[in-house]
């Protein structure tokens, strides 16, 4: 039996009671599943449209799914709770993903993470696209993030890799300080969040490796590298084999998930000074070359328009997101200053409310703002020779 059919025939009797379009009331939704059968149930408190069965699971609590007034059907599109359209979002906020996708490399940004507000997050990470909704398919992401406040705010970078399926998820997130700088609050907002700052994720093979302002943060060598150490190394880098698109995005977490106040915090609905922006200067990206283990440029983009061959704006939400993602929210700022290169900029904001966005702050010369690569990182590809 097709699961369609199954989330059709035991969500009707919600739909008759529908008012508006949508139903908010308590049900039971069926969820995609990679490891029960097709059709697990969850409980779900109907409220903005999403769902997540991991949520369900691990924490019991209820999760929020939506049924429509025209088809009796549950928008309940799977694990990872993915929403598009009207999904009852009081905020708007900003994502874009690069079209093509990548199969190792080095991903570079300067990022102003301008965020202090609990409950926000702003992020460059590497992600396969619907990983987490595909039943069958393998969870694949890589993780480099600041959070604004909350529950981490004296160590604000996030790292992490997720591999699994979305019945039995992998994490392993690691909260890290700017290096050199004392570990408290004001001194890591001082060090991460005033300016312009150097963010890098190494992919290969072997390892997985994150970099801010040159200094290399963390380091995860796959069980499968040579020589990797039997107690030390990732057996999730081996597991992150295939293509995923590079992605920016801001966002306000919803505050009622049941892990909000141990993750990014409290988002303040009612007195968030809003809008909140945090601006991209560039993105590098680099191809690995297997035969010298080196890097070497693909394109970099330094945001002088938005290049919509290369960029897609995300128009969609998600579980936990207390924002709806816009692309009116994701422009081009300060195109027109001096060295004639714009800033990406992702905002979150009220719904719907006009924003205006200005140029950042940005007092360092246009050749100090590529840092140089990490030396011992990047060696030349080998270049062969054909005999004659
Ligand atoms: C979830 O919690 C409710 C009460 O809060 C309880 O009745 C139910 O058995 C729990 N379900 C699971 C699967 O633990
Ligand atoms: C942020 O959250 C913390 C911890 O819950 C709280 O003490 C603090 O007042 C909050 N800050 C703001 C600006 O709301
Ligand atoms: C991801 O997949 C969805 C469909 O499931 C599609 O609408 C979206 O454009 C894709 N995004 C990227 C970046 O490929
Ligand atoms: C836009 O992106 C495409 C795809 O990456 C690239 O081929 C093209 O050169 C870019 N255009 C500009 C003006 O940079
Ligand atoms: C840049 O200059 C052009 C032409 O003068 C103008 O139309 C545009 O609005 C300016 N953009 C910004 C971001 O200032």
């Amino acid at each position: 039996m097709k699961r369609g059919h199954l989330l059709h025939s035991n969500v009707t009797v919600l739909a008759l009671v529908t008012l508006t379009s949508f139903v908010q009331q308590r049900g039971l939704c069926i969820a995609d599943s990679d490891t029960g059968a097709p059709g697990d149930a969850i409980s779900c408190d109907l409220r903005s449209g999403t769902c997540d069965p991991l949520i369900g699971r691990r924490h019991n609590a209820s999760v929020s799914f939506q049924v429509s007034h025209d088809t009796g059907v549950c928008r309940c599109p799977g694990a990872g709770g993915s929403c598009y359209g009207d999904c009852g979002r009081k905020f708007d906020a900003a994502e874009v993903a690069t079209v093509e996708t990548f199969k190792y490399g080095r991903f570079e940004t300067r990022l102003f993470p301008d965020l202090r507000a609990n409950g926000t997050l702003v992020a460059f990470f590497l992600y396969k696209n619907d990983s987490d909704k595909v039943p069958g398919t393998s969870w694949t992401e890589i993780d480099f993030e600041v959070h604004g406040m909350g529950k981490h705010s004296a160590e604000p970078i996030q790292t992490n890799i997720v591999t699994g399926n979305m019945g039995r998820r992998t994490l392993s997130e690691m909260f890290l300080a700017a290096p050199r700088h004392r570990k408290n609050m004001n001194a890591q907002m001082k060090a991460i969040k005033d300016s312009f700052h150097h963010f890098a994720i190494e992919w290969t093979p072997s390892y997985v490796s994150w970099y801010f302002d040159g200094h290399r943060l963390r380091h995860e060598v796959s069980c499968d590298a040579r020589g990797a150490d039997a107690e030390e190394c990732s057996p999730q880098v081996a597991r992150l084999n295939k293509a995923m698109n590079l992605r920016m995005s801001v966002w306000p977490l919803d505050p009622s998930m049941p892990w909000a106040e141990h993750w990014a915090g409290i988002f303040d609905r009612k007195n968030a000074k809003l809008p909140l922006t945090v601006y991209y200067d560039y993105v590098r990206v680099y191809d690995y070359e297997p035969f010298s283990k080196g890097f070497t440029l693909r394109w970099t983009d330094d945001f002088s328009g938005l290049n919509t061959s290369r960029w897609t704006a995300s128009t969609h939400t998600f579980l936990g997101n207390e924002a709806h993602f816009r692309p009116e929210r994701a422009v081009i700022a300060g195109s027109n200053a001096t060295d004639a290169n714009g800033y990406l900029t992702l905002s979150i904001s009220r719904a719907e409310d006009d924003i205006a966005i200005s140029a950042p702050q940005d007092s360092e010369s246009y050749s100090k703002k590529f840092l140089p690569a990490v030396r011992r990182e990047y060696r030349m590809p080998c270049i062969f020779s054909a005999p004659s």
